[in-house]
């Protein structure tokens, strides 16, 4: 079988976007990272002073909105270049609040599946293989421990600079768990046919070996 689709689903700090990247430059295929979307549309809304709180304000805003994923992975946003501010860690939680809305799934589904049009593609997010691309070749959910992931984001985010505690970057985690995972449209679940991999304890190159063996036996 010829391997076009992969999805990477699982929560905050699973390492996806990082696992799909690598991935992705082995295999030559394109990395689409659902979440820079949301993220994206988030940002863009606060920009306006939007209510993320009302629905309707929300679905409004999207129709005068349109978004490309450059082949690069840059997100843009009316023409403008979305990419390093949507990292900031307020990006996530603007993302998990506009993530709600069924009107703002349908618009970023739209999106990826135009830019995977004719491509290969390793797609990673919280939906990527139940909604997305539910007819994906391969299907992997990572995961850790919420302590092992809070770590990681709390190195990455002293890495860049942020003055943040430890507890405060595990509560975030905590909490974007529970907005995902509870959600009533689209919560975070391992897709029906998914390979889960606990990542806790394991390296980057570790995980990167192991999902490549998987795309190796799925041919
Ligand atoms: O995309 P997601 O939120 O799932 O995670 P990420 O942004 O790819 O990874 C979060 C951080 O964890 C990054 O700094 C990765 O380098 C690190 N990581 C790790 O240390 N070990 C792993 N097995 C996976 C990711
Ligand atoms: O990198 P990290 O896992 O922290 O977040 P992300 O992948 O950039 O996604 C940010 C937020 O967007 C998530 O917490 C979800 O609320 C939402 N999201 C979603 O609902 N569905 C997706 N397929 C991807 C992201």
């Amino acid at each position: 079988m010829e391997v076009t689709k992969i999805t990477i689903d699982g929560p905050a700090g699973a390492g996806k976007s990082t696992i799909a990247e690598l991935l992705a430059e082995k295999l030559g295929f394109l990395h689409l990272d659902s979440g820079a979307v949301y993220r994206a549309i988030g940002v863009a809304a606060k920009k306006k002073g939007i209510d993320l709180d009302n629905e309707e304000a929300v679905s409004s805003f999207l129709k005068s909105l349109s978004i490309e994923i450059k082949n690069s992975g840059r997100v843009f946003v009316n023409g403008v270049d979305l990419t390093e501010e949507i990292r900031k860690p307020e990006g996530g939680i603007l993302a998990s609040k506009i993530a709600r809305f069924p009107e703002v799934r349908r618009k970023v589904i739209e999106v990826l599946r135009k830019a995977a049009e004719g491509r290969q593609v390793i797609t990673d997010g919280r939906d990527a293989g139940t909604n997305i691309f539910p007819d994906a070749d391969v299907k992997i959910f990572l995961t850790a421990s919420s302590e092992e992931r809070a770590r990681r984001r709390y190195r990455e985010l002293k890495e860049k600079g942020y003055n943040v505690s430890f507890d405060q970057v595990l509560e975030e985690v905590k909490e974007r768990d529970y907005q995902d995972r509870n959600r009533k449209v689209a919560p975070l679940t391992v897709p029906e046919g998914a390979c889960i991999i606990d990542t806790t304890g394991k390296t980057i190159k570790e995980v990167v070996r192991e999902i490549e063996n998987l795309i190796l036996h799925s041919r």
